[in-house]
């Protein structure tokens, strides 16, 4: 797959972790372990369903109470003394969690311990961004330091195994779910993926602080048409292979132990039913040992997709196929015993799905102790500790992205200048945290009015104004908005989307602000003060009118328990911005799917005007801002891309280099990039991809050479064989500060 060579920070190469990981990315293989083998033997048909079946948790905190599914927590009792279930997900009652595993281990006739999941996807109690916010810092340390954090601390509150990371390359907008991922790019999703994963569970498995992780979903949701979610979804399978595929191949081989199958179908069949997918892939060819959990009923849906004729049949259909797991809809517990019975299903299947399950118990050390994460005395010591809360405001502040910053209005002076910040969310704290970050206190959120109090003292020349709600006008909202922009000298107006517009079933056709919000930006425009624009967003927006003619422009996603601070700490200056589109903004939402890395055609458009070239009437198809961009405090200019040498062996590398200079008067953090594009091919290559990114720091006044090694596997494609390899050919190559920056270098593959 990609190389890892590429992710360098400053002059320190962040290698050093890359190379931890292939150190530790031995597969997890199933030897026949003589504790498990023994527990087989002596298992029912029936208690090994129950290690193939989870369900949500009652009496704890339970989430998703899919009405008359959960048993009755006096029926959860008699379940785990049963030993008919393999564990619970989605409470974090370390109590209650901690009383049904003294039963499993202590009253159930195998003593099988049960492992606690649970959806932990951006922090737990203390919230990190957005999962696209985070990867908009484009730094993968930063990524495997917040799963860290997590790991520590939901592992204080009865988790054993987390839903994250989220995986899916994720191309069009409209899906909700691009809010959890890492965007677009399927290089820096793979190298995010496999951060969060190592971050997450951490050097040792077993270790108190480690949380299994679950990449998701397998595979090919984000390419669900129409970005409708749940939607099916047509895939060659050349570019399942080249754009789907290589995060999750990337995340196992970091070491997680457990996927998702996904609820879409891929050309006709359905994830969750999926032998090619979940068997001859993932299995055969990958060699991953670990197990597969069934999305939540996905299972069951087999039946609803038009591919099982019922639950017996979607039962046997999931397990045959590979998914180890069924989640909450108890199809595995109510026909795998009388499957097997009629001869209909081989138990050779089922012990092998078993033997996946115990193998990832015993390993994350629940054999061992079944009451890690259940220790109540634990909790209070990992939550929201001081260094978390630090490590959330700068992962706050290094997701935050200048879109546009026209005559350096931005940083704001901290006096001397009156501010207006108006909009929806300048006094909201319902609204930081963005989908999935269920379990976080909103109340103890930092809203950007506290920040802006604490960063400017009581003096400050501030006002706060609401002008609307999210998604409705309010009487005389527009004129009290008016009338503060009118007495400041600058108006900054926080508008965008609700943590509920994002996330899953949050597809929208529209990508653009709600219609009172626009009104709003328009209105504080029309009275003719600089306007300064904070976007709230869980994926690229179609900016329009007031707001891209605003003087500035700041994605700040939803950036969790520090939200206002890191916000503050970037428009005031005490941070320059360094983050980085992971996804393309569009000019309008009819252009979804649309991202940089996209195939050439036969009538590429040249310049807006031409007729009978590949575009909308109404639109060019250049983004209106691309993919990789984000603009700092200061200049940054980059000099012509160089190669080393003008050809290179197919086996062999070239060094490709550019001079990067800080021609500003601040000191800038930069992230370079870069992209290689393969001129011919038997499979038409992107115009453009993503290969490699640096961090560097640079004073004002100073340059680097910012030096990248392209090797074979950086311009390898999958062909119609199905196999990935570099052609002989010409390849431009730019070291670029975005998508469609930079000046190009030629090399000859020879
Ligand atoms: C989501 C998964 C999640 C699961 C369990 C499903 O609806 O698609 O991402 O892990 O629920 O909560």
């Amino acid at each position: 797959m990609f190389n890892r060579r590429g992710f360098l920070m400053g002059s320190v190469a962040l290698s050093s972790v890359a190379l931890a990981t292939s150190a530790a990315a031995k597969p997890f293989l199933l030897r026949r372990d003589p504790l498990i083998e023994g527990l087989l033997r002596r298992m029912t048909l029936e208690e090994k369903a129950g290690q193939l079946s989870i369900f949500t948790a009652v009496g704890g905190a339970p989430i998703n109470p899919a009405e008359g599914l959960n048993p009755s927590a006096k029926a959860v009792l008699a379940q785990v003394r049963d030993g008919l279930t393999t564990g619970y997900l989605g409470s974090f009652d370390v109590a209650y969690l901690r009383s049904l595993q003294k039963i499993a281990v202590e009253e159930s006739r195998l003593k099988i311990p049960l492992i606690f999941a649970a959806d932990v996807i951006h922090g737990l109690k203390t919230v990190y961004p957005i999962p696209l916010g985070e990867a908009a810092s484009f730094d993968v340390e930063l990524c495997r330091r917040t799963a860290r954090a997590t790991a520590q601390e939901a592992s204080g509150f009865g988790v054993h195994w987390t839903f994250a990371p989220m995986v899916d390359v994720a191309r069009d907008q409209r899906w909700g779910r691009v809010a959890e991922g890492a965007g677009e790019d399927p290089w820096l999703g793979s190298r995010i993926a496999e951060a969060r994963v190592r971050g997450f569970q951490g050097e040792d498995l077993k270790a108190e602080g480690s949380l299994l992780s679950c990449p998701k979903h397998f595979a090919g949701y984000g390419a669900v048409q129409g970005g409708m979610d749940y939607n099916t979804a047509e895939i060659s399978e050349v570019t399942l292979r080249q754009v789907h595929l290589p995060p999750f191949k990337a995340a196992f081989d970091a070491g997680a132990l457990t996927t998702m199958s996904s609820f879409n179908d891929i050309n006709g069949v359905p994830s969750t039913g999926s032998r090619r997918l979940l068997t001859e892939i993932l299995r055969d060819e990958w060699r991953f040992g670990g197990l597969v959990v069934s999305d939540f009923m996905s299972d069951k849906e087999l039946i609803d997709h038009g591919f099982a004729a019922d639950d017996a049949d979607a039962a046997l259909k999931a397990l045959w196929a590979g998914c180890d797991i069924s989640m909450q809809s108890g199809l595995y517990l109510k026909h795998v015993p009388a499957l097997v019975r009629s001869g209909r299903l081989s138990e050779k299947v089922v012990d092998e799905a078993v033997r996946r399950v115990l193998g990832v118990k015993k390993a994350i050390g629940l054999f061992d102790n079944p009451y890690r994460a259940l220790d109540p005395a634990r909790r209070a010591k990992v939550e929201g500790t001081a260094d978390m809360i630090a490590l959330a405001r700068e992962a706050g502040r290094k997701s935050i992205v200048l879109l546009k910053n026209d005559d350096a209005i931005l940083p704001l002076a901290k006096t001397g200048k009156a501010i207006a910040f108006i909009g929806p969310f300048v006094s909201n704290k319902a609204n930081e945290f963005g989908a999935w970050a269920y379990a976080g206190d909103t109340s103890k959120t930092v809203s950007l009015q506290e920040a802006v109090r604490n960063a400017l003292g009581p003096d400050a020349q501030v006002t706060f104004t609401e002008g609307c709600k999210p998604t409705r006008p309010i009487d005389g909202g527009l004129e009290a908005a008016k009338a503060a922009a009118l007495r400041a000298d600058i108006a900054v107006v926080y508008v965008g989307e609700l943590s509920s517009s994002t996330g899953e079933a949050a597809s929208t056709i529209s990508i653009t602000l709600p219609a009172p919000q626009q009104a709003l930006v328009e209105a504080v425009a029309a009275t003719g003060k600089p306007v300064v624009v904070l976007l709230k967003h869980g994926r690229a927006l179609a900016l329009s009118g007031a707001v891209t003619s605003a003087k500035a422009i700041v994605c700040t996603w939803f950036l969790g328990s520090q939200s206002g601070n890191a916000i503050a700490d970037v428009l005031f200056g005490d941070f320059a911005p360094q983050g980085r589109l992971p996804v393309s903004f569009p000019r309008a939402s009819g252009q979804e799917p649309f991202y940089y890395n996209h195939r050439p055609t036969g009538r590429p458009q040249t310049d807006a005007m031409t007729m009978f070239k590949a575009r909308y009437t109404e639109e060019p198809n250049q983004a209106l801002f691309p993919f990789g961009h984000g603009l700092g405090y200061s200049r940054i200019d980059y000099g012509k891309t160089e190669a080393a040498a003008p050809t290179m062996a197919r086996k062999g590398s070239v060094k490709v280099r550019a001079t990067v200079t800080n021609a500003g008067s601040r000191a800038q953090h930069e992230v370079a990039q870069l992209y290689v594009h393969l001129r011919t091919a038997s499979i038409t290559q992107p115009v453009r991809v993503l290969r490699g990114v640096q961090h560097l720091d640079l004073e004002p006044g100073t340059s680097a050479v910012v030096e990248f090694e392209v090797a074979a596997e950086d311009l390898g494609y999958v062909h119609a064989d199905l196999r990935e390899s570099a052609d002989p050919g010409v390849v431009d190559l730019w070291v670029a500060p975005s998508a469609v920056a930079g000046q190009a270098a030629t090399l000859t593959v020879i």
